[in-house]
């Protein structure tokens, strides 16, 4: 009998939360006969992409080595399209995986469309429907939605987002998320996270990074925090601070050297994760935070006015508080000292996933080629 020929499947990732979230399915593709598997990594993010894929055993087949210092978004958009055009050019895949909302996702979608190489897009649908929150992702997120031929959504309401855009029901797959298949791979681990704290102080995790919030709002953010630190002796902070200069510069000037408020570089993964699961409290404005913090039982107050991930606010046990100092400390405050109110926001719930989303992705795709729709040379020419 003859083998049915492999599905030869690029996956592209660029920065940290790419990486985590399409480990479980690069992991997955790589274990099943039905693929030919190959990995390009745009490097947008360089260390911080390197330690994800080196925890997950990913080898990237392709590295386009993106990365600047400080780069600005034109720069990157222009230098990521010549770049995806030739790996294109070079790879001709069936079919290329895609994850998320940013620049190398949507430069991406650009050159599969360019090349007419169809592409799925991982965690497709979210939508806070306001370009200029977050920025620029909310336009990445429309263009990838246009041009993907899958969507794997990860609820119910990013497909009901789609639908209303008018994209084709039977293009579209809830799946969960697959960073819940990530989180699962390793939080039994108890990771150690590597950083001296004091164990008999709640510990508070901050994260933040959304371009919107550069300038005052980020400013304003650290002004909360710092109060925070003043007012509670028996807290202590742990920020691991992202590279970008904008995030770095004032992050140092506000909170450094103040004895409660421990700065570091970006946790691995593995010791992140550790460091959620120590928390008592988690303020960010990190998207990939705001799925994984609920599924440990952890509070989140999200330093941003929109979110594309509206169940875990519904579902009340994550809270929208803003870039803004007196909504930061006044819910945060109250976390502290309503055990109650505590008790009510740290219930555990997964909104986002079961652990199974990349096991999904791969029936979607198998059964497509399955249906004879994949143009697929013999498996040996000769
Ligand atoms: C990018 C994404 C954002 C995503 C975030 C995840 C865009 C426009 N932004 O934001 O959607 O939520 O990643 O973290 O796609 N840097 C390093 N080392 C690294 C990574 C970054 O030094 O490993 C520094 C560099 O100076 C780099 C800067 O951070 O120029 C900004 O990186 P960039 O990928 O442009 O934007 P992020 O703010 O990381
Ligand atoms: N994360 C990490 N180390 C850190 C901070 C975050 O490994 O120091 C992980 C976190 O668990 C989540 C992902 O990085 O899975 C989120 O990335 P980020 O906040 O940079 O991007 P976003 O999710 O907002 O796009």
């Amino acid at each position: 009998m003859l083998t049915p020929p492999q599905i030869r499947v690029l996956s592209i990732v660029g920065t940290r939360p790419e990486a985590i979230k399409m480990a479980p399915v690069i992991q997955a593709l790589a274990q099943d006969p039905a693929f030919s598997s190959r990995v390009l990594a745009t490097a947008q993010h360089r260390h911080m992409l390197d330690q994800v894929l080196a925890l997950f055993g990913i080898q990237p087949d392709l590295d386009l080595d993106i990365m600047r210092p400080n780069q600005d978004l034109t720069a990157l958009t222009a230098r990521l399209l010549l770049a995806l055009d030739q790996a294109l050019a070079q790879e001709a895949p069936d079919l290329v995986l895609i994850q998320g909302d940013t620049t190398t996702v949507m430069t991406a979608a650009l050159a599969c469309f360019y090349h007419r190489i169809p592409f799925g897009h991982v965690e497709a649908g979210l939508r806070t429907g306001d370009l200029d929150n977050p920025f620029p992702e909310e336009m990445n997120r429309l263009v990838a939605g246009r041009l993907a031929r899958w969507h794997f959504v990860p609820t119910d309401s990013a497909r009901q987002n789609l639908l209303r855009e008018g994209i084709d029901p039977g293009a579209i797959h809830v799946t969960g998320n697959t960073v819940i298949d990530a989180l699962l791979s390793v939080s039994g681990r108890q990771p150690e996270i590597g950083i001296p704290l004091d164990p008999a102080k709640r510990l508070i995790l901050v994260t933040a990074h959304r371009r919107e919030n550069f300038g005052a709002p980020f400013r304003e953010i650290c002004q909360a925090i710092l109060q925070l630190a003043e007012d509670n002796p028996d807290i202590q902070i742990l920020y691991p601070v992202h590279p970008n200069p904008n995030i770095q510069g004032p992050a140092a000037e506000i909170l450094g050297g103040h004895p409660a408020i421990t700065l570091c570089p970006p946790l691995d993964y593995l010791p992140f994760v550790g460091a959620m699961q120590r928390a008592y409290l988690i303020l960010s404005d990190s998207g990939g935070v705001q799925e994984e913090a609920p599924a440990l039982a952890k509070p989140v107050l999200v330093l941003r006015n929109e979110t594309e991930r509206p169940e875990a606010v519904e579902a009340g046990v994550v809270k929208l508080v803003g870039p803004d100092c007196n909504r930061i400390l006044l819910e945060a405050q109250r976390l502290l000292d309503d055990p109650a109110y505590y008790r009510a926001m740290a219930r555990g719930v997964s909104p986002y996933g079961d652990g199974h989303a990349a096991a999904r992705i791969i029936e979607v795709l198998k059964s497509w080629a399955g249906s004879g729709q994949v143009k697929v040379p013999p498996a040996d020419p000769a």
